[in-house]
């Protein structure tokens, strides 16, 4: 099995050393100066490349994605903020009959708490003296804001909550790897639920799982409904 990584950055080259840890054979490596409008991915580059992930940058995302269709290569699409075209992409996809898995979040973790979230909020939406709240928080590099994630959580628990839609409380700092909160508040208590990333490893592993999945497959798909699917929930 052949990786190709478009985004050469922290998160591609975490992809590229687990990848290979798992006997994948990993390239070529694309950074905007070798790929400016997906120009790197082409039918020649990506002869042999069963799986081209990107982690790369939101204005990037749909022009490889073009390219990527163009050149028949399947996607895992790590990316976040370019949610306003998935519906173009999703076109892109179905017409070209490539495989493409996209997700705000790749980890194990998080997406244990998106079922959690789901559920606490189903619970909770009957109770009305509750308000929700949400709020994220990332190191200082993160281009997108609020994160893909918490929009994620927020199309989770909204049908529960009719009317009392939360907000989301946006933090950049530092070098946090990423904490979410879901919240619940009354007159007399407060529940909180938490998940915070200790690191990035999660996230790399989660992009493998969707390259392994999505490999050979046609369609386009949210990593939240594959890791249902590999999870057997
Ligand atoms: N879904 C998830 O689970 C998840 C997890 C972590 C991060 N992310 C997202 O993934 C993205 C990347 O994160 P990161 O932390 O790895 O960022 P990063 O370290 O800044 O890396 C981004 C890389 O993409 C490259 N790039 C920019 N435009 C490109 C193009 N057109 N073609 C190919 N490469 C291009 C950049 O190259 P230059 O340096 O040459 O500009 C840079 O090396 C962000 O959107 C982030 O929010 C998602």
């Amino acid at each position: 099995m052949r990786i190709a990584i478009i985004g050469y950055g922290k998160m591609g080259k975490l992809v590229e050393s687990l990848a290979t840890r798992e006997g994948w054979d990993v390239g070529p490596r694309l950074d905007l100066a070798d790929n400016r409008e997906g120009s790197g991915i082409t039918l020649s580059s990506m002869s042999g490349v069963d799986v081209a992930v990107d982690f790369s940058q939101p204005d990037a995302v749909m022009a490889n994605i073009q390219a990527g269709a163009r050149a028949g290569v399947h996607m895992v699409v790590g990316t976040t903020g370019w949610g306003a075209h998935l519906d173009r992409a999703r076109q892109l996809v179905l017409d070209s009959g490539i495989g493409l898995v996209h997700g705000s979040n790749f980890s194990v973790g998080m997406n244990l708490f998106f079922e959690i979230a789901a559920e606490a909020a189903r619970i909770v939406g009957k109770v009305p003296q509750y308000d929700a709240f949400l709020s994220e928080a990332h190191h200082r590099a993160k281009k997108d804001a609020p994160s893909g994630t918490a929009l994620n959580l927020l199309e989770l628990v909204r049908p529960h909550l009719p009317g009392r839609e939360p907000g989301i409380a946006v933090t950049r700092a530092g070098h946090i790897p990423g904490i979410h909160v879901l919240g619940f508040d009354s007159e007399a208590d407060t529940i909180t639920l938490q998940h915070s990333a200790r690191n990035r490893q999660g996230l790399a592993e989660g992009a493998i799982l969707a390259a392994r999945w999505i490999a050979g497959r046609q369609g386009f798909y949210d990593f939240r409904a594959v890791f249902r699917e590999i999870m057997g929930f």
